[in-house]
């Protein structure tokens, strides 16, 4: 089951205008280019903001998401028919020997079920060609980020074009290490309906994540800062040999 603010249509919909700063996939691009990826997996494309950057660039893309909703927005964006979608998870995939798989915008720390990430695991490394890449990035636990989830820190009204003033806020609702819950209100002024989602994270440590990358035959190829969150996340280069 996706969370709502990923799932329900009217918020799969404002998903995009309430996050307009996406310089947390210019990393994503850089690697890209680096390791001259031509078939890229789109793990988690929730609506399909990288797999369409991607697409941009000639790049044969495929975008799965257990979202039905945020699929839908993202096929019907401009260039959507460039995309392939699917609606699910990486632990069913036809065979795509992808030059790399991407997880962008902490999905993997939306995989909070141990036996589900270690299947997403699985299923990328299937998805890859031998030489091929996983790159994705989870918070550093260290850094507690869940401190500053408050209403204060997070309350804003975005003007949505066609949709009108939008509020919306976060709120901590439990702290159960290395789980994290937390409850986001929506507030649609137009017609005054409100929405809520609840969502849980994993946070799992560097040596965490590295011992199940090695576990699932990966080389651990980097483990970087997110050049625009420095100090707070770790992004994870690993390579199919
Ligand atoms: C924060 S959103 C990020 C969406 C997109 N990657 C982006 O950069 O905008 C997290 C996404 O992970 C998806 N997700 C949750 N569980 C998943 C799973 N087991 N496998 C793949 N995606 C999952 C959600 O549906 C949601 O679209």
């Amino acid at each position: 089951m996706a969370d709502e603010c990923f799932a329900h249509p009217r918020l799969a919909a404002i998903y995009d205008p309430l996050d307009t700063d996406r310089s947390d996939l210019d990393a994503y691009l850089r690697i890209v280019a680096e390791v001259g990826a031509r078939r890229v997996l789109d793990i988690g494309c929730g609506t399909g903001v990288f797999a369409l950057l991607l697409a941009d660039r000639e790049i044969d893309v495929v975008g799965i998401d257990p979202a039905r909703a945020s699929v839908d927005v993202a096929r019907a964006k401009p260039g959507g028919d460039r995309v392939r979608w699917i609606r699910g998870d990486a632990t069913a995939l036809p065979p795509l020997r992808a030059d790399l798989a991407t997880m962008t915008a902490n999905v993997a720390q939306a995989i909070v079920d141990p036996h589900a990430w270690q299947k997403t695991l699985r299923g990328a490394y299937e998805a890859l060609r031998p030489g091929g890449h996983l790159v994705f990035e989870t918070r550093d636990p260290a850094k507690r980020a869940w401190e500053k989830w408050t209403r204060e820190n997070s309350y804003r009204v975005t003007e949505v074009p066609g949709v009108g003033p939008v509020e919306n806020w976060v709120e901590l609702i439990e702290v159960s290490l290395p789980l994290v819950t937390f409850r986001w209100t929506y507030v649609f002024a137009a017609d005054g309906q409100v929405l809520t989602s609840d969502s849980t994270l994993r946070f799992r440590d560097r040596e965490e994540v590295e011992t199940d990358l090695v576990a699932h035959g990966y080389v651990v190829q980097d483990v970087r800062d997110a050049p625009d969150r420095p100090g707070k996340e770790f992004v994870f280069l690993a390579r199919r040999p």
